[in-house]
């Protein structure tokens, strides 16, 4: 069976890659290297002995698309591809509506007329906006706070009205919470460009002496020791959960939403403090303000991947600590080959 992973050179695209080529899978990847570079699949290759092959391009372009799909015989897609900064699409929300929504869009259209029809969908817990109880559940109501959170919850509304019109398609929604960490190898990571905005590779920086300390974004929400909460899932628990969906996807017809999360809830000290115990480190970090737009807490009920992907996280949060730093120690560059 072959897999299309759109996005694939990205973070999560190529932990998956990975995880798909050594369960067996042929693996194709479309990437327009807008925030990724080909680095990452050579050591996808290298690892795994086994070969994605990447084709640069864009996936809004019906061409393109035409062409990965006369090219291969593609069995299932799993679309990764978009632009993902929150900041970014406040600051630019056509680019972000036409990126994200024209690929969603044109992707359906073009796997409809090669008789493709699985698709899993890279959503987000933040299509949950400011929905108060936790754990949150796949039937909790939803509604977004920034444009790049609309166009998760538009592709997942475009998506549940197309699977609902056409009883052929089998569409698999994941709606990720925080991926962190790498795989253990230290060989393929999370690569941001610029400062990052997330927690765990600045914490990474800080550590690395590139960055020299981490602000805490608030010490004042109603949570433990009053800072954020959050579900950190560790990206090869993510990767493998996109097996799972795979696998659901070629034996279920209609559409259905699943959390991939742990269920556990961690707060920014938590993880400094994982993170330095399970590194030997110390991280620099002073309190500061509320970061505009963040939410106090958010987590996962799992159980619905639990019972019908046969899915769990497994990885605890010092494996993510100690995984994350592995792969910044080695790769203080990143891929450093943008
Ligand atoms: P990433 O930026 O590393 O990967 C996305 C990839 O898509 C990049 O390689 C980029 O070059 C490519 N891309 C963007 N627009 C494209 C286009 N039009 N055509 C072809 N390629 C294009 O991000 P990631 O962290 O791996 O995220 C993957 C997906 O998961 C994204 O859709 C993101 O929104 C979603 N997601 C990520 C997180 C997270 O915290 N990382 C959380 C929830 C959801
Ligand atoms: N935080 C800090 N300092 C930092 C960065 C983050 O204290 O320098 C805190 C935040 O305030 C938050 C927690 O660390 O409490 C996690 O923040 P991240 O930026 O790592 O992650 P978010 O939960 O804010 O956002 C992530 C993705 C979004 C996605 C959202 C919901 O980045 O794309 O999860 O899935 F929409």
């Amino acid at each position: 069976m072959r897999v299309l992973l759109t996005g694939g050179a990205g973070y999560i695209g190529s932990h998956t890659a990975l995880c798909l080529l050594e369960a067996g899978y042929d693996v194709v990847a479309l990437d327009n290297l807008s925030n990724s570079c080909p680095e990452a699949l050579r050591r996808v290759e290298e690892l795994t002995g086994k070969k994605a092959p990447l084709i640069v391009g864009d996936c809004t372009d019906e061409a393109t698309l035409e062409n990965v799909f006369s090219q291969y015989k593609i069995d299932a897609v799993i679309h990764f591809a978009g632009l993902k900064a929150v900041g970014e699409s406040v600051a630019k929300p056509l680019e972000y509506y036409q990126n994200n929504l024209d690929a969603t869009m044109m992707l359906c259209r073009v796997m409809k007329k090669h008789g493709c029809e699985a698709l899993v969908f890279s959503s987000s817990a933040t299509v949950y906006g400011t929905y108060p109880e936790m754990p949150l559940r796949e039937d909790c109501p939803t509604g977004c706070t920034n444009p790049y959170g609309w166009t998760k919850w538009i592709s997942e509304r475009i998506l549940t009205d197309i699977a609902h019109a056409d009883p052929t398609r089998s569409f698999v929604l994941l709606r990720y919470f925080n991926p962190i960490g790498a795989h253990e190898s230290g060989r393929i990571g999370e690569d941001p460009s610029g400062i990052p905005n997330n927690l765990m590779p600045y914490v990474c920086q800080v550590a690395s002496g590139k960055l020299k300390q981490l602000s805490v974004f608030g010490d004042d929400y109603p949570t433990k020791d009053g800072t954020g909460e959050r579900d950190y899932i560790h990206v090869m628990d993510l990767a493998e959960g996109h097996l799972a969906a795979i696998r659901y996807a070629a034996s279920h017809k209609g559409v259905e939403v699943f959390n991939l999360g742990t269920g556990e809830a961690y707060s920014v000290l938590n993880l400094v403090h994982a993170f330095e115990k399970a590194n030997g480190l110390t991280i620099p970090y002073r309190i500061t303000e509320r970061r505009p737009g963040d939410i106090p807490v958010c987590y996962a009920d799992p159980k619905k991947a639990a019972e019908k992907l046969g899915w769990t996280a497994k990885r605890d949060l010092t494996t993510m600590c100690r995984d994350a730093w592995n792969w910044q120690k080695n790769n203080p560059l990143g891929y450093n080959v943008k």
